[in-house]
């Protein structure tokens, strides 16, 4: 399958489309103009940061940042920031660190799950080869590290931790659950490991290079876990979704190597024989594309996924999860910065790339 690629234009809109959906309207109008300066100053410091001496390392690393993406670490960064003293050199270390690391773990995401487009370009395995993608990101990881370090050592220490559980949720999806466990279960605590551990990082950087109180770490780990649990579900949403220009991914990417999503898991709950008979073609699929077929073979049951019962219960399990994280966030202030909070849980769940 060619995916059509969105204009740069069209992702430069979509980017800015996030901040501006969360911070609507007047009574947010500044916290709009405190986020958006510190984004801007994230990208001076992302684009100073990814400079490299070696040519085809600076091209490289440079690649996926400048294709795109929505910058969603760091804003949930700069809100929480606002708690303590605002938009600190530290924050913005800390934000534009954390978004190497999201940056980096594409990367080596991308060999993994055999994607071929990321952020509407082609992946950098796809352009470079496994070899080299695998080391962007690991160079991206040095450089986040060598960032972290000039805040000191609870700054090293969140990342460090950070990175730790997000290495194990994407060892625990490639391995699978034991024998014995629930495997929607399993797959929750997986999402959690390796999307909430860097979403609630970016909450908790917010509030600790800002000194804010440490009575809002709990609350902003607690909601940055969820949310990010939420975030990721509806990304197993969006991989069945029919639409590349927005998603920038080819659709079912996911489902055609085999790599396991929540309507997939839920879709093996259901026992009718329309289910079952759907979950052996996609098995089979799956079996037969390792072996080398085309992967359009499952067009069709991407659909049928797609429109299947589970999916919505995907979409709904993400509604929950973004309440819970909401609930969270209860001992945070009245205020501009937790009422953002609560409409980016929303904006999470109702996006479309
Ligand atoms: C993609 O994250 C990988 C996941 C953890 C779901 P994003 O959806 O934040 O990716 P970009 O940064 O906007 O491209
Ligand atoms: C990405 O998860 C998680 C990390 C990179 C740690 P996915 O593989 O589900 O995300 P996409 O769909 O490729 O963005
Ligand atoms: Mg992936
Ligand atoms: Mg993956």
């Amino acid at each position: 399958m060619t995916p059509s690629l969105p204009a740069s234009g069209e992702r430069l809109s979509a980017q800015l489309g996030l901040t501006e959906r969360v911070l609507a309207g007047p009574r947010m109008r500044k916290l709009l103009g405190i986020v958006e300066d510190g984004l801007d100053e994230v990208e001076a410091t992302l684009a100073r940061e990814l400079t490299v001496s070696d040519a085809l390392a600076d091209a490289t690393t440079r690649y996926l940042y400048e294709a795109g993406g929505k910058r969603v670490r760091p804003m949930l960064a700069l809100l929480t920031a606002q708690l303590g003293s605002g938009t600190t050199e530290h924050v913005i270390a800390g934000a534009t660190a954390l978004e190497m690391t999201h940056l980096g773990s594409l990367y080596h995401d991308d060999v993994m799950d055999g994607a071929d487009v990321r952020r509407g370009v082609p992946s950098a395995h796809a352009v470079w080869g496994n070899n080299v993608a695998i080391l962007t990101g690991d160079l991206l990881f040095s450089r986040a590290s060598q960032l972290m370090a000039q805040i000191g050592e609870r700054a090293i220490r969140l990342q460090a931790d950070t990175f730790e559980r997000l290495v194990l949720g994407q060892m625990h999806e490639t391995v699978g659950p034991p024998s014995g466990e629930d495997p929607v279960e399993f797959y929750l605590q997986v999402l959690a490991d390796k999307t909430g551990s860097l979403i609630a990082a970016s909450a908790q950087a917010g509030v600790f290079f800002s000194d804010a109180s440490d009575d809002y770490v709990a609350p902003v780990l607690e909601y940055g876990e969820k949310v990010g649990v939420a975030f990721q579900l509806l990304d197993d949403v969006i991989d069945l979704s029919a639409d590349p220009a927005e998603t920038g991914k080819v659709p079912g990417t996911d489902l055609r190597a085999g790599v396991p999503t929540m309507p997939y898991l839920l879709l093996g709950r259901a026992s009718d024989p329309a289910s079952r008979s759907l979950r052996a073609t996609i098995d089979d699929g799956v079996a037969r594309i390792a072996d080398g077929a085309d992967p359009a073979i499952l067009d069709d049951a991407m659909t049928r996924l797609r429109e299947h019962p589970a999916t919505e219960a995907t979409r709904r399990q993400a509604y929950e999860w973004a309440d819970a994280a909401v609930a969270g966030l209860e001992p945070l202030p009245q205020g501009p910065v937790r009422e953002a909070l609560v409409k980016l849980s929303h904006v999470i769940v109702d996006r479309s790339s």
